[in-house]
């Protein structure tokens, strides 16, 4: 069956088409794939290659997109098209760090906010945290988007001055922007694939994400690939197959992968906004903060420490003892940013309060991540600004009790506008469908539904 998530669906790995003698022919190969052929390592070099040059037209490459949507790639197909997308820019390289590389990628969720704690922790293990990392689109917030809420701190670093702070062993640890070098191919690809409908395709994701987590130069990767109403993937299958195709792209690369599947039906932690994430972290970094960012984080933190061959060292205990947050503060101030300054704060605050008393039996991850978005926290596209303070605060999760008149969520926002196109009335609206509560606890659901990888 053809599909949209297929990673092989209707390829014919065996045959290979008359496109091998004449691969400098894009039309060739957009029908060689169009008619679920396996593309040769030639002709992807030569896609790609052409691609970033400018020489294959984007409505070239749009077709091409389309049909890999439909017909998926092999392993090696998508081996291939990672590697090709890494080579049309450069690549980092930190070998000669005195101590080991190990960055985690998540594939985005609502409140996800675990890169802020988890970085530090695993630096103030033993290792060097490598992180380029991007900026929120719709309902999720970008890392960038959060640090950038602390006044001073820039996400823009020269290679140069990321060395030095992962050097530095009382650093080690670095959350940058991507530089105009790294993976442009990717760069190009993902904005054209996300105006022509061609972004549901899991070996295009995975070349996607993969090219840029290699090209970064870390030696270990660890993978949240997140499922659930406020995630990327909504179905569980979709979750692990992209799971699988990430791991598999990262081995054949020679880069230890493992990848944990999370539940987000749910919103993780107690916050969706950048400042008010920041702030979450914080308390996680002091050893406190709420129980699913701080089992997470420990989780992508042991798996981290595995990958990078580091034994014998407890992350707890570094949470615990005020190691984290000393790292945590030295990277932010490494990046030009105050740890001490006072976070920005929205200008208005409204309180959602319980109709009824009785237990909180569904809360929804991507209503959510859409109401702090409506707020002010996201974006609608590339470059509009965000507002650092705003946000959704919730008091409540899935099975809490509530009595009538508790404070089920805050609302912070800066706008003033009180008509129905103000920013308030259409959280609110979006809120609204967001959550319940019934008589009866929902079945507990675990956060970490499965590792995939050695
Ligand atoms: N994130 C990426 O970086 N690439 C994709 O294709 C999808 C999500």
């Amino acid at each position: 069956m053809n599909g949209r998530f297929g990673a092989l669906n209707g390829v014919n790995a065996s045959v290979h088409s008359a496109t091998d003698r004449a691969f400098h022919d894009v039309v060739s190969i957009i029908r060689a794939k169009r008619d679920g052929h396996a593309l040769s390592d030639a002709q992807i070099d030569w896609v790609i290659a052409g691609f970033t040059r400018g020489e294959v037209a984007d409505e070239q490459m749009a077709a091409l997109a389309m049909a890999v949507v439909w017909r998926g790639m092999t392993r090696a197909e998508t081996d291939r098209w990672t590697a090709a997308m890494i080579a049309s820019g450069s690549r980092m390289d930190f070998t000669d760090l005195p101590r080991p590389t190990v960055d985690k990628h998540s594939t985005g969720g609502v409140g996800d906010k675990i890169t802020l704690p988890l970085a530090p922790l695993v630096a103030a293990c033993g290792a060097a945290v490598p992180q380029l990392s991007g900026r929120g689109l719709g309902h999720t917030g970008g890392t960038l988007d959060k640090l950038e809420s602390i006044p001073g701190w820039r996400a823009d670093l020269e290679p140069a001055r990321m060395r030095e702070i992962l050097a530095d062993p009382a650093i080690g640890a670095v959350v940058c922007a991507a530089g105009a070098d790294l993976a442009p191919a990717d760069k190009r690809l993902y904005a054209l694939r996300d105006v022509t409908g061609t972004v549901e395709s899991i070996p295009l994701i995975a070349s996607s994400i993969m090219s840029k987590k290699i090209a970064e130069g870390t030696g270990a990767l660890v993978l949240d690939v997140k499922v659930g109403s406020g995630a990327f993937m909504k179905e569980r299958a979709h979750a692990d197959e992209l799971a699988t195709a990430m791991v598999e792209i990262g081995t054949d690369a020679g880069l230890r992968t493992v990848a944990l599947v999370t539940a987000m039906d749910t919103p993780l932690g107690r916050t969706a906004g950048n400042a008010l994430e920041v702030a979450e972290s914080v308390e996680v970094l002091a050893g406190g903060g709420p129980a699913d960012v701080v089992e997470l984080t420990l989780a992508l933190a042991r798996e981290m420490l595995l990958a990078a061959g580091i034994d014998g060292i407890d992350p707890a205990d570094r949470l615990a003892d005020g190691t984290a947050m000393d790292r945590w503060r030295a990277m932010i101030a490494a990046q030009g940013g105050d740890p001490d300054a006072a976070l920005p704060r929205a200008r208005h605050t409204e309180v959602i309060r319980a109709p009824e008393a009785g237990v909180l039996t569904r809360m929804d991850a991507m209503a959510v991540g859409l109401t702090a978005w409506h707020l002010g926290a996201g974006r609608a596209k590339q470059g509009d600004p965000v507002s650092a303070g705003a946000g959704v605060e919730m008091h409540v999760k899935p099975g809490d009790s509530v009595g009538v008149g508790d404070a089920l969520f805050t609302l912070h926002f800066d706008d003033e506008r009180q008509d129905e196109e103000g920013r308030f009335n259409r959280a609110g609206r979006e809120l609204a469908g967001a959550w319940e509560i019934g008589a009866d606890a929902p079945q507990a659901v675990p956060l970490i539904l499965d590792r995939i990888g050695d």
